[in-house]
């Protein structure tokens, strides 16, 4: 075991010291309700709180610090470019960071994916996909184009347009007012697919796929611009993907009516489900692809739209460009941030290695159905996910589904050096929980032994509190 010590009840956990939310510095908290534990230290794939107790990093920071933490070659990168030029204007100058990077990332990106623009955020990357399809179709003189299709359950995102288009209701509910709706079909995933018992295969998956087809012509298809979907879900369904031929029939419908098919990578991309995109692992080609999270591993706050060359070529003949952009867009500093980390990802061959633990982990991950309120277990390469139920016969959830059960586990898993991120609202409305499982891409398995056996602890105990 490692030199954190495992406590065997409760009272024997280590010292931790929690601030209130309502005594953050100047902080306005993401919620004044809660008590925080300070993060004060990382170092690969641990971190340190403000009394030195250590935790394993289970979900890497927020499934983006995937080189792991406290990276000297990162650090170095930035100092040097902070030295050199912190911050030009992207609107009015060229800078060579930007161009590097961006060339970098045509390496790293399937074929025909030769541009990259640059933002700060997942949700910034989503937001230039939709806009970017819109005045795709708007150039080619498709101007009644613009309503974009997307799956319940799904996470595109907190800005206007990425929520309205999120099936997330525990991040949407309260501001609902404030988005348009738009058209929405099921996420097709197999453990709660509502065609099958999850065993439906390829001919599911289809059928799933063909409720686009049906969404584009009861809108109209000469209103829709563009269908978005995590090849892999996230925080709103950890980890769950559609049945094979799913993609396959989506690229088709996609191609008939002219809608661009967007695939939101923010979480799965630049490498954590083995493959550069998770959309490698089906034979399809979208028309756009965003990122964020690992692009740059945590080091500062970068996000990217990449158009297929068939779309970016509409755009050099538009005498007035690309109708959007951001005071950040291909920021100097951030672009030598993410170059290092992709130098980093290929020196150590971090994608292979997502693949190879990705797997052993993922097989280790099965010995959690030994408790009875584990339900599902998948995921792909190092984006795993547990999907927790009350009854593994009809998947009701818990009774304690919801806040309650989500800091139950936090909270426990803190307690046995492991960090977890419970999520859920995916069932009926607003109940079901799960949790993903997304260490740095730098784990080896002797890291991923101690994360099972800390998730072992962390299950055991929570086990013993739920009311079963
Ligand atoms: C799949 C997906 N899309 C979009 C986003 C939004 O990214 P950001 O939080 O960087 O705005 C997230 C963030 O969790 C995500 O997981």
């Amino acid at each position: 075991m490692s030199d954190r010590q495992m406590p065997d009840d409760p009272s024997d956990a280590p010292h931790r010291e929690t601030t209130p939310g309502t005594e953050l510095g100047g902080m306005f908290p993401r919620a004044f309700q809660k008590e925080y534990v300070t993060i004060t230290r990382g170092d690969g794939h641990f971190v340190w709180d403000a009394d030195g107790n250590r935790y394993l990093d289970a979900i890497a920071g927020n499934q983006n610090v995937n080189i792991g933490h406290g990276r000297t070659e990162v650090a170095e990168a930035a100092r040097e470019q902070i030295e050199t030029l912190e911050y030009t204007s992207s609107m009015l100058f060229a800078n060579e960071p930007a161009m590097a990077y961006t060339e970098r990332i045509a390496e790293f990106t399937p074929d025909g994916f030769e541009h990259a623009w640059l933002v700060s955020s997942g949700s910034e990357a989503n937001e230039s996909a939709v806009k970017m399809a819109r005045q795709y179709h708007y150039e080619r003189g498709n101007t009644e184009k613009y309503k974009v299709v997307s799956r319940q359950p799904s996470y595109h995102g907190n800005t206007g347009i990425a929520m309205a288009l999120s099936g997330f209701p525990a991040r949407k509910t309260k501001m609902q007012p404030l988005f348009d709706d738009w058209p929405t079909i099921s996420a097709g995933t197999p453990y709660r697919c509502e065609h099958c018992d999850g065993d439906g295969g390829e001919a599911c998956g289809v059928r799933c796929a063909d409720e686009l087809e049906q969404a584009i012509l009861d809108e109209g298809p000469e209103t829709v611009a563009a269908f978005i979907a995590e090849p892999v879900t996230g925080a709103a369904n950890a980890a769950a993907f559609p049945h094979d031929g799913y993609f396959e029939r989506i690229r088709e419908i996609c191609d008939e009516y002219d809608v661009l098919f967007i695939v939101d990578e923010v979480m799965a991309g630049f490498g954590r489900t083995g493959e550069n995109f998770a959309i490698e692992h089906w034979d399809v080609t979208p028309d756009i692809i965003t990122s964020a999270k690992g692009m740059s591993g945590g080091y500062s706050p970068i996000g990217g739209t990449m158009p297929h060359r068939r779309i970016a070529e509409v755009f050099e003949d538009v005498e007035d460009g690309f109708q959007h952009g951001h005071t950040y867009c291909f920021n100097p500093a951030s672009a030598a941030i993410g170059n290092a980390v992709l130098e980093y990802m290929d020196d150590k061959d971090l994608v292979a290695n997502a693949r190879d633990v990705g797997a052993y982990l993922r097989e280790r991950c099965e010995e959690f159905y030994e408790y009875d309120f584990v339900g599902d277990v998948r995921g792909k390469g190092l984006m795993l996910g547990v999907e927790f139920v009350d009854d593994r016969e009809t998947k009701e959830p818990l009774p304690e589904s919801g806040a309650e059960f989500q800091s139950l586990l936090f909270e426990t898993g803190l307690d046995e050096g492991v960090i977890t991120y419970p999520s859920g609202g995916h069932v009926a409305g607003d109940r079901g929980d799960h949790t993903l499982i997304t260490p740095p891409l730098t784990i080896d398995r002797d890291a991923a032994d101690e994360l099972i056996d800390r998730m072992h602890a962390t299950f055991e105990q929570v086990g013993a509190s739920l009311d079963r």
